[in-house]
């Protein structure tokens, strides 16, 4: 692998843009996750990605713009409601899904008629996509870059312990560092492809805001709140972003009582507590104003505000899974629509 570092490498970001026009697999950051980058027009680096990632080549990918003409490209028509939203929430944490151009990007849209649309808010990954349409890249396809079913990466470290001697090819992804991301999870996504949007995926940007900014009524179809016809996609899959150890979402008071099971089991068996590695962690907003540490359990805050609870989630969740514990219990967020993006990560998490 090779990382490149614009801070301490006066052409990375030239260097990362030929990577791209050369047809290779470049991770970049952006201000919800790092994306597992490939240019879109070209099917065999497209291919590269899905191979890498582990994905089925039927999930479509989403890609990635320097600015809404650039996204026209890809596109066979802009429908008024995508119009509306790009032109409020671009560049930023916001994927539309619109009717594709059909001899634009077929392999990165996994065959479907329709193409996702991201323009990213992140200097360094505005400066790349600038830098690759100079090459003749008109966008980049980027899934999150991870291997498949796996909590998304929120820092370069993350990208290299995801595909670092983890097999054959996977030594060939390059990653642009650009420090952690600011938003924390994937972007909003808003399918306009069907004559009215519908959400698809929560994230920072809510229901509320994009019905303001449509002036319609926005349909919902998320694991939590299905349609039936919803396009089969990973982002829209019930298990997924799930860290290696069993995720368990609890109210704060089932939480509590757990917690005294645990606890009466320590009590009784205390080899439990010398094994090497500690087997439970706990994850919630409240609880530690309640009770003290419990031996044998790991504490982790999640903290009490959305935006910041969403920038720690997938680092915290990579951090408890490398502690190595067999259980994760996470107090869920409150169910109001400022957490509807961390809920819906959690929830998935916790069904994988
Ligand atoms: O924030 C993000 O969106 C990140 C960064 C890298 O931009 N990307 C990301 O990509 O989360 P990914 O592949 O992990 O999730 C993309 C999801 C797909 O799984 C699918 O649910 C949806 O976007 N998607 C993309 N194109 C679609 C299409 N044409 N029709 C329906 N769903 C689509
Ligand atoms: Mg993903």
């Amino acid at each position: 692998m090779r990382v490149l570092n614009p801070q301490t490498q006066a052409d990375a970001i030239e260097l990362a843009a030929q990577r791209l026009a050369d047809g290779g697999l470049l991770a970049l950051p952006t201000e919800t996750v790092y994306g597992l980058g490939a240019r879109a027009d070209d099917d065999a680096a497209v291919a590269r990605i899905f191979a890498a990632k582990g994905r089925p080549s039927n999930h479509p990918l989403i890609v990635h713009v320097p600015n809404v003409h650039a996204a026209m490209c890809f596109a066979a028509a802009i429908p008024p409601a995508a119009q509306r939203l790009m032109e409020a929430f671009w560049p930023g944490p916001l994927t539309v899904i619109v009717p594709r151009h059909p001899d634009c990007a077929a392999a990165a849209a996994g065959g479907q008629h329709s193409i996702g649309l991201r323009c990213p808010d992140h200097p360094m990954a505005l400066r790349l996509l600038e830098a690759a349409a100079q090459l003749g890249v008109t966008g980049v396809a980027a899934p999150s870059a991870n291997r498949f079913g796996r909590v998304s990466p929120t820092r370069a470290e993350h990208v290299v312990s995801e595909f670092e001697g983890q097999g054959e090819g996977l030594d060939e992804v390059w990653v642009l560092d650009g420090g952690p991301c600011d938003v924390g999870i994937e972007s909003t996504i808003v399918d306009c492809s069907r004559g009215y949007p519908v959400l698809l995926r929560p994230g920072q940007i809510t229901l509320t805001q994009i019905q303001a900014v449509t002036g319609e009524k926005v349909g919902v179809s998320t694991p939590e709140k299905p349609d039936a016809s919803a396009p089969r996609a990973s982002g829209t899959l019930m298990a997924h972003y799930a860290p290696r150890a069993k995720v368990r979402l609890m109210t704060l008071d089932l939480l509590m009582v757990a917690l005294d099971a645990f606890e009466l089991e320590v009590k009784e068996h205390p080899a439990l507590l010398h094994e090497a590695r500690p087997r439970l962690a706990v994850y919630s907003r409240s609880l530690w104003a309640h009770r003290g540490s419990i031996p044998g359990v790991v504490h982790r805050a999640m903290p009490p505000e959305p935006a910041a609870a969403a920038h720690h989630l997938f680092a915290d969740l990579r951090e408890l899974d490398d502690l190595g514990v067999e259980l994760i219990w996470v107090e869920s967020p409150p169910d109001d629509q400022v957490w509807a993006g961390v809920r819906d990560r959690l929830t998935r998490a916790a069904a994988a």
